[in-house]
């Protein structure tokens, strides 16, 4: 079932995001409920990347030792995410269900699919407000 996501928090064009079921909708629901745009805690979102071994996938400027390069650059994802190409819905389910969607470029069933699991709510929600809101380098 299709999910419209309505631009509480943002600014650009609202994108529909399919496969949204169970706890990722309403997760992103919780999300969008609360105040949840504001660029969290450097300190908390290293613990949680820790956590899941994201680093070894994934590449960002604004974590220590971040280069990892079997994922998307997490920079290319906000950028998308900035310029309206995805939105938050698609930042969580691409964290709680990676295979709904695969990465143009890039393999399926790579990613842990646990992640839905290893973080509470308030954790998930926290690693899409920093994947949504952290400053990338042009
Ligand atoms: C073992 C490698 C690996 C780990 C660990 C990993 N990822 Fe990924 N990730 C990938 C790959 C490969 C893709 C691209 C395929 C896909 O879309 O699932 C991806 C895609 C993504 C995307 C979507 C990117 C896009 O442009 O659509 C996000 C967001 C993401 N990962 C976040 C995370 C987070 C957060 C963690 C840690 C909690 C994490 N990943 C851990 C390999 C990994």
């Amino acid at each position: 079932m299709p999910f419209d996501i309505t631009a509480a928090n943002r600014e650009g064009p609202v994108v529909q995001v399919g496969h949204l079921e169970g706890k990722p909708r309403d997760g992103v629901v919780a999300m969008l409920s609360g105040s949840l745009l504001k660029p969290p805690d450097l300190a908390v979102i290293e613990q949680l990347v820790d956590r899941g071994g994201c680093k070894a996938c994934h590449t960002t400027p604004n974590l220590k030792n971040a280069n990892g390069t079997l994922g998307p650059s997490w920079c290319e994802v906000t950028e998308e995410f900035k310029t309206g190409k995805i939105d938050l819905a698609f930042i969580y389910q691409s964290i709680v269900n990676p295979n709904a969607m695969i990465a143009e470029g890039y393999p399926s069933n790579l990613m842990p699919a646990n992640f839905g699991r290893l973080y509470n709510e308030k954790e998930l929600q926290a690693l899409v407000a920093f994947l949504a809101t952290q400053e990338c380098p042009k």
